[in-house]
């Protein structure tokens, strides 16, 4: 059997991804695995139609293809995410279509489901037969357990192909959205006082419901925040994945391009960060992967503390809440706060208005109160793997980031607390004795909400003394 694989590691052979596909091809010897380097060659494949063409020749004639990447920011790298768009924007669906397909990734296992899902919907709307995804850990190739696993993900795999195993389809097609959006009339204006507003677009046409949303939204402050289009910023390339940056957060591309200046002098100077787009698949563009991909050269350390973010999109958002848990993922991450999601799925273009109007309402009033929402799973979960990472084994390659978590208390592991661990060592061993496990079951509610309601009885106590004081 020919397996075509579409390597995505933008450092081709020297990928961490591949060398787990050449351990396939090696436990699978009866099948070919022919590696294309998408990520590596993706400029060349945009410009020269033999190069493309040799790509979507071989995965016409193969018989399954194997998705293999590493996860950068929430997903695929932004070359791959590239490739991706090409293959509908020249029409070449066609080679895809039916055949079998896998996806096998490795990472730290930050937020690897989402990458797992967004490749899963597109091979689904490119109507291939996703059989399975593999998430392999970064050196899980060096544990013989691990190994067992991918192997059996790979005997699997062929198997599935052999045998033309039925595969059921997980992520619905869209609904088309049939909204054009036509502003109404001025509303209400909100003054973000002394908050620098930015608007971030990755490419601003000059029609479309995203023009007239961008333009209704800044038409919601007194005065119209900055409007800048990613098209506008000099950006070399995408994140290369040398990881120069985990010394001191120096980029490959320092003094090379522009990108690092735009997010130092406006990025991260915004105090209300407003990011608009359209979605294009699974996700928004290529344009803005390459834009979260080249912002590692932050590595792990937050940048939008306190910051207000907001999104709005043009196209089916609701529709796609993988992406959703993306930029609320990414929000909490960064210690931001997520003021709202507005996108043109409205039954009009009244509701449109009101729902932007809301946004910079809402995007002022939290800004003004400094609010800062507490994280989810998704925010609580990631920083929780970038904190073991870190102080781990990914720390000698990111040492900036240990700076910074050592400075900022980032390392909050419990074992670090004295006084939980002797009221755990006492409450183990007194908890043994049946006498005051009894009286332990008896009180364990009430003890529970103790301090809460210590809180509430100050808080009696205070607004009975501002009401003596009143009198
Ligand atoms: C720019 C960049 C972004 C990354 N983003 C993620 C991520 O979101 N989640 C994760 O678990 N690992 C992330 N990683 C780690 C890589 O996925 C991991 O190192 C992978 O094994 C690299 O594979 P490769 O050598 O095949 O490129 C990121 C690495 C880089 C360089």
């Amino acid at each position: 059997m020919r397996i075509t694989v579409l390597s995505g590691s933008p450092k081709g052979d020297m990928s961490v991804t591949l060398q787990s596909v050449q351990y396939l091809g090696k436990t699978l010897p009866d099948h070919s695995f022919d590696v294309y380097h998408i990520g590596q060659t993706i400029a060349k494949l945009a410009k020269n139609a033999d190069a493309w063409d040799d790509v979507i020749a071989a995965v016409r004639t193969s018989d399954a293809i194997l998705w293999a990447f590493p996860l950068y920011v929430f997903l695929v790298p932004s070359q791959y995410k590239r490739f991706i768009e090409l293959v509908s924007e020249r029409g070449a669906q066609g080679a895809f279509e039916g055949k079998y397909a896998a996806a096998l990734t490795t990472s730290i296992n930050f937020f690897d489901h989402t990458a797992h899902n967004y490749i899963h919907g597109v091979c689904e709307d490119l109507g291939m037969r996703f059989v399975d995804s593999f998430s392999a850990g970064m050196n899980d190739l060096t544990d013989a357990g691990r190994r067992d696993q991918l192997r059996w993900f790979g005997a699997d795999f062929v198997e599935a192909v052999e045998t033309q195993t039925a595969t059921a389809r997980r992520f619905p097609p869209f609904e088309p959205s049939t909204l054009e959006y036509a502003p109404g009339g001025p509303g209400k204006r909100f003054t973000a006082a002394g908050k620098r507003v930015l608007v971030v677009v990755d490419s601003l046409p000059e029609e479309g419901n995203l023009a007239r949303m961008i333009q209704r939204f800044r038409q919601s402050f007194e005065y119209e925040p900055e409007l800048v289009s990613l098209e506008n910023v000099d950006i070399k390339g995408g994140c290369l994945g040398c990881i120069r940056c985990g010394l001191n957060n120096e980029c490959q591309y320092s003094g090379k391009d522009g990108f690092i200046d735009f997010y130092n002098e406006k990025i991260r100077e915004a105090d209300i960060l407003v990011i608009a787009g359209t979605i294009r698949d699974r996700y928004l563009s290529w344009e803005w992967k390459r834009f979260f991909d080249r912002s590692f050269f932050n590595t792990h350390t937050p940048t939008m503390v306190g910051k207000q973010l907001a999104f709005i999109v043009s196209g089916p958002l609701n529709q796609v809440d993988n992406l959703r848990q993306i930029l609320i993922g990414m929000t909490e991450w960064q210690e931001a706060n997520l003021a709202g999601m507005v996108s043109d799925e409205c039954a009009d273009s009244e509701t449109l208005d009101g729902l932007l109007e809301g946004l910079a309402k809402r995007l002022t009033m939290c800004a003004d109160r400094g609010v800062v929402r507490p994280r989810t799973f998704l925010g609580v979960g990631g920083a929780k793997i970038f904190r073991d990472e870190i102080w781990g084994h990914l720390r000698f390659a990111f040492q900036a980031d240990h700076k910074y978590y050592s400075s900022h208390g980032f390392y909050d592991f419990p074992q670090k607390d004295l006084k939980t661990r002797l009221v755990n060592l006492a409450m183990i061993t007194l908890t043994k004795i049946p006498a005051f496990r009894e009286e332990f079951f008896k009180r364990i509610r009430s003890e529970m909400i103790k301090p809460h309601l210590r809180i509430l009885d100050q808080m009696d106590a205070q607004g009975e003394a501002e009401d003596r004081h009143a009198d």
